[in-house]
């Protein structure tokens, strides 16, 4: 273990007034035994890697042992977890409150069954929805569809827009016989032509609408058939964002335009955009950030093209400081569709009235959720509104980030780009091999944490993670950092 002081000195004040939503389940630091991943983790690796492909994983866990922000892995290491599994552990490990939730002896039955919720739901599932998801729900937004995972609730965004579309086209007529008989052929009038504008660096998830409509990576997408949908620039601020105002702003009305010009020319190819879709953050594509101004003039061109403007908000529920990232914007109308998944524990896709299909079986699968997620999803948001989490993401974000703006500082040819909403923060390396090599040296003195993009260390803490955890972090950063040639 490396010796740390610095951060935990500067945030003593702050952690003597730092509330516990788990105050009970969590530890002082890390404890680290072994290389990461230790002998134990590497034997699971290679038997998984004898079943499936297993090259991605960092770590076996044991669930079990871990408590709050920290995961023990099967090596008895015991990492400060900064990644939470892809940012979808909205508690951390083994919160009371959850356990709780489950243990309760009149859910058995929920957790037993699997229902076909489009057409078997349990009796209580309006109130469970009612309770849980409509709870957060976006103001304006008062229609929740549920689903499987973060893309197939981008998908079924999608979907949502390209029925509103073709049913506004057609009026109250009929769809003709062509247009049936062509639909089965994968063909138009009946397979439409209709598409979605995403964003350059966009990640929606990786089916095939969503991985049509995702932009970050080569390797999740070659050799893979996708929709001809078009993509546009998406700003490329310089941060902090406050100090380049008027450059960011250039660069935000460059892409606008460019958003608008591009959407012309593809309607006037016969392809035109029926849904915008935009992350509030770029997340897997690196933590790219763009000014309330960008979304505001985004759901204005989406109005005036025609298109339904979606907020895709799988990775940003709950921790920018507010319950959702785009509440940040001050839009004067709520987005057409809020898609939601991650933190949630279930997923899904909020929606303004006047967007349900014309009929039933249109946007549907056999599960559409699970309510033993709901249970979970339903002990989060109470949770969350119990310790005013979303609020506290805000403040222990605002120390994280200044701390790692004094870290650019320190290791000025190493870092550079801070920057942050609430917890989700992020900071650029050099280079992507030094990005690499600084993530495994993190992991392996007690930080699991992960990259995104080319260059970005990303946090994406829980919402129990408190001023004493930044301050662990932040002091092993340091020490990393020093470590570094410079
Ligand atoms: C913004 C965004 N949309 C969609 C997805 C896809 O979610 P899932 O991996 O649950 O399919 C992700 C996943 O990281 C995401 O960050």
């Amino acid at each position: 273990m490396l010796a740390i002081s610095r951060f935990r000195s500067s945030f003593r004040i702050l952690a003597a007034a730092s509330f516990s939503a788990d105050a009970s389940a969590d530890f002082s630091g890390p404890e680290v035994k072994t290389r990461i991943p230790g002998p134990e983790s590497l034997r699971l690796i290679s038997e998984l890697n004898k079943i499936q492909e297993s090259r991605a994983v960092d770590i076996f866990i044991d669930f079990k042992k871990s408590r709050g922000n920290y995961v023990y892995d099967a090596d008895g290491n015991r990492l400060l977890d900064v990644c939470n599994h892809i940012a979808s552990l909205p508690l951390g490990y083994n919160h009371p409150d959850i356990l709780s939730a489950l243990q309760d002896p009149g859910i058995l039955h929920l957790l037993a069954h699997r229902p076909a919720l489009g057409i078997a739901p349990p009796t209580e599932f309006v109130h469970m929805l009612e309770s849980s998801l409509l709870a957060v729900a976006p103001a304006g937004l008062t229609d929740v569809m549920t689903m499987m995972c973060g893309a197939c609730a981008v998908e079924n965004a999608f979907k949502t827009a390209f029925l509103h579309y073709q049913r506004r086209e057609r009026g109250e007529t009929e769809p003709t016989d062509e247009e049936y008989q062509s639909c089965l052929r994968n063909e138009p009038p009946g397979s439409p032509n209709l598409t979605v504008l995403t964003f350059k660096g966009s990640f929606h998830g990786r089916t095939f609408g969503a991985l049509s409509a995702t932009r970050s990576k080569y390797l999740h997408k070659l050799d893979l058939p996708a929709f001809d949908w078009p993509a546009a620039p998406f700003p490329q601020l310089k941060y902090p964002l406050d100090e380049h105002e008027q450059e960011n702003r250039r660069e935000e009305m460059s892409c606008l335009d460019a958003v608008r010009n591009i959407a012309r020319e593809w309607s006037e190819r016969g392809k035109p955009v029926a849904c915008l879709s935009v992350e509030p953050i770029q997340s897997e594509g690196g933590d790219r950030h763009a000014t309330p101004y960008f979304f505001r003039e985004l759901q204005t061109i989406a109005k005036d093209i025609g298109a339904l403007f979606h907020v895709d908000e799988v990775q940003t529920f709950g921790i920018t400081g507010k319950l959702w990232a785009h509440e940040h914007w001050d839009l004067p109308h709520s987005p057409d569709i809020v898609t939601f998944a991650k933190k949630l524990q279930t997923s899904g896709a909020f929606v303004r009235p006047g967007l349900r299909p014309d009929r039933s079986w249109r946007i549907f699968n056999t599960w559409m959720g699970d309510p033993s997620k709901m249970i979970i999803a339903d002990a989060v948001v109470k949770c969350i509104k119990k310790h005013d989490l979303v609020q506290k993401t805000g403040t222990v974000g605002a120390g994280l980030l200044k701390g790692l703006n004094e870290l650019q500082e320190r290791y000025p040819a190493i870092l550079s780009r801070a920057r942050g909403a609430g917890t989700l923060c992020s900071i650029d390396c050099r280079t992507s091999q030094l990005k690499d090599e600084v993530v495994k040296a993190l992991q392996n003195e007690g930080i699991y944490i992960i990259g995104c993009g080319e260059r970005t260390i990303r946090l994406r803490p829980s919402l129990v993670f408190e001023d004493r955890h930044a301050a662990v972090f932040l002091d092993i950063f340091d020490a990393v950092l020093a470590r570094q040639p410079k």
